[in-house]
């Protein structure tokens, strides 16, 4: 029986053996389209199963139980169940799994091909998902207020801070009024924040920022950007997990 710091190391070794190749990327979106082209399979059946480990998030649960024990103690309460429902950066798809039954029509969305491609693979038969290549620049592909709901895991961890703010504004303009969304992004000066913003110091001076490494965010950040592009920060959860920030956004009525 492997014990719990041999399977993290192991686990460590090969997020590693992974991300280094991909920082040499021109943008954070080509550094995921790489990391999606070399993957063949990891600890999980598909891409990103084997992610949000305990030890550098201080999560609670392993991560094969990582989405559903999201989706209990948030997705579900917050979100409840809609029309149609907008995951940015689906990545593998742990999430959409848990997404589907939420909604009648899920818009997958991310700017890697090869994501959406396994994407494909891991929902064959899936009649409710509608994919969807992002240009990394926005969500021009959808209409105004088209979106009940939108949700995002993993993705504005790494995005600058414009990136971060232009997904907001283009939230505000997509969802329907009354429209709620979830937002995981870092919170830097958390504990378990900071710890992560020290390890990636060394590797970044002097450099662009790399496709993996986090952007230096914060949950009063959250708030003004979330005020000025004109919605309702309901609250910002620094305590699920402790290392990065999850906000709750809803849009005004009118
Ligand atoms: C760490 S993965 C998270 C995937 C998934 N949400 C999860 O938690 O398993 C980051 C995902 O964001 C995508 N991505 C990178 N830049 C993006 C951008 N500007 N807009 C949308 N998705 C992006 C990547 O291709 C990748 O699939």
């Amino acid at each position: 029986m492997e014990t719990k710091r041999n399977f993290a190391l192991r686990i460590r070794r090969k997020v590693l053996k992974f991300i280094y190749p991909l920082n040499s990327a021109a943008n954070i979106a080509e550094g995921w389209e790489r990391y999606a082209r070399r993957y063949v399979g990891g600890e999980g059946e598909h891409l990103g199963d084997e992610w949000s480990l305990p030890e550098l998030i201080d999560n609670v649960v392993p991560p094969d139980r990582f989405p559903s024990y999201l989706d209990e103690k948030l997705l579900s309460p917050f979100l409840g169940s809609c029309d149609v429902l907008l995951e940015i950066g689906s990545g593998g798809g742990r999430f959409t799994e848990v997404l589907l039954p939420k909604c009648h029509k899920l818009l997958a969305s991310d700017t890697s091909r090869t994501m959406l491609k396994l994407l494909r693979k891991r929902f064959p038969h899936e009649s409710k998902i509608e994919y969807l290549l992002l240009d990394g620049k926005g969500l021009s592909a959808l209409a105004d207020h088209s979106v009940d709901q939108a949700f995002s895991w993993g993705v504005f961890v790494h995005l600058q801070h414009w990136d971060i703010y232009n997904y907001l504004k283009e939230l505000k303009r997509v969802l329907k009024p009354g429209g709620k969304a979830i937002i995981h992004h870092p919170n830097t000066f958390s504990e378990l924040g900071w710890k992560h913003f020290l390890a990636e110091v060394p590797a970044s001076l002097n450099r662009h920022k790399l496709p993996t490494t986090f952007s230096l965010f914060t949950a009063e950040i959250m708030k003004e950007f979330v005020q000025r592009v004109g919605l309702i920060l309901v609250d910002c959860l620094t305590d699920v997990i402790k290392r990065d920030g999850i906000s709750l956004i809803l849009s005004p009525e009118n």
